[in-house]
């Protein structure tokens, strides 16, 4: 999508972080910008930095995980400003600890918004994006976290894991609707995740983790005070979007990592010469799957000529 004048974007967790950056830089480009955020302190202070700024920003409250609460919130955005045409599934919390010492709540709140609420996002203003007919593009934001397991990270990796599985997929889905889909994966950036806890529902407050805890949030924070800059991780995301590139990774120092990563699943895969059914297994597959290519295309053409 080259031309960003005047397109209508909606932002999750766009009143902070990452979500901030992108409303800054896409307004700065010429979009409206609906940002939606849990936290009505962090809409305040997203407004009193865009009011002398000439920008179209309008904020919502939501709590992405809640559908309803999320259809209205899209039909605001369609009254305001119009169509969607951009889709940012920004928004996203963490929470470490050891999988054995989560509760069921810590499981369901993480899940909940990191998975739940892209998934919401999906779900709710794909289909409108599709009837409008306007093309459009969607960035989801995983992290770094997508590509390996880390002890102490399980449930953030399981959801950052589940968003790239689900992002992937629908860059296929989309792409005959003229929508475009991107992944960014950040690894550090300096924003507010680090109190992320001060969000979690009390209908989720029991967890095995920690709470609000002042010393614990310093020690968050110290580990992504000198990540990247909000606005410049943003300006990667433009660049991704006005070319329709998939993958944002705007860190060349995990370059390594995500070589090891690759490397030794690579290392782990099975030899041919070790299973002597390998060249007749691969036959009877690539002919199973090609017959059903072949159906899919007789289908396809039976619909086109009706
Ligand atoms: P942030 O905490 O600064 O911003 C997230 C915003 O989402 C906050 O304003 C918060 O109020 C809002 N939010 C939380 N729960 C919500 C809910 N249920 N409904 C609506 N809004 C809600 O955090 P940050 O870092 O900007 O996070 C954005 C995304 O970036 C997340 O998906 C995170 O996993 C990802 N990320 C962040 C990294 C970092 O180093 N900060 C690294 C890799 C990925």
């Amino acid at each position: 999508m080259e031309d960003l004048a005047g397109k209508v974007a909606f932002i999750t967790g766009g009143a902070s972080g990452v979500g901030l950056g992108q409303a800054k830089v896409f307004a700065e480009a010429g979009c409206r910008i609906v940002i939606a955020d849990i936290r009505q302190d962090h809409l305040d202070e997203a407004m009193a930095w865009f009011r002398d700024r000439n920008a179209a920003v309008h904020p919502i409250r939501l709590d992405i995980t809640d559908r309803e609460a999320y259809k209205a919130a899209a039909d605001e955005a369609e009254s305001v400003f119009g169509p969607v045409q951009l889709l940012f599934n920004t928004c996203g919390v963490s929470q470490f600890g050891p999988i054995q010492d989560a509760t069921w709540e810590d499981w369901d709140w993480q899940l909940g918004v990191n998975l739940g609420g892209v998934i919401n996002g999906v779900m709710i203003l794909a289909p409108r994006m599709i009837a409008r007919r306007q093309g459009g593009h969607i960035v989801t934001t995983a992290s770094m976290a997508a590509f390996n397991g880390s002890p102490g990270g399980g449930i953030y990796c399981t959801s950052k894991f589940a968003v790239r599985g689900l992002t992937e997929s629908l860059r296929g889905d989309l792409a005959p609707h003229d929508i475009g889909v991107s992944l960014l994966c950040p690894a550090g950036v300096n924003t507010n995740i680090h109190e992320a806890v001060l969000t979690r529902p009390a209908k989720y407050a029991s967890t095995g983790y920690y709470g609000p805890d002042p010393e614990r949030f310093r020690q968050l924070k110290s580990v992504i005070v000198d990540g990247m800059d909000p606005v410049v991780l943003a300006r990667h995301v433009l660049q991704a979007v006005k070319e329709n590139r998939f993958w944002v990774l705007p860190y060349p120092e995990v370059k390594e990592q995500l070589l090891r990563v690759h490397q030794t699943i690579i290392d782990a895969l099975a030899r041919p010469e070790d299973d002597p059914d390998y060249e007749d297994r691969k036959r009877r597959q690539e002919a199973a799957f090609a017959a059903v290519r072949a159906q899919r295309a007789a289908a396809n053409n039976q619909q086109g000529g009706k």
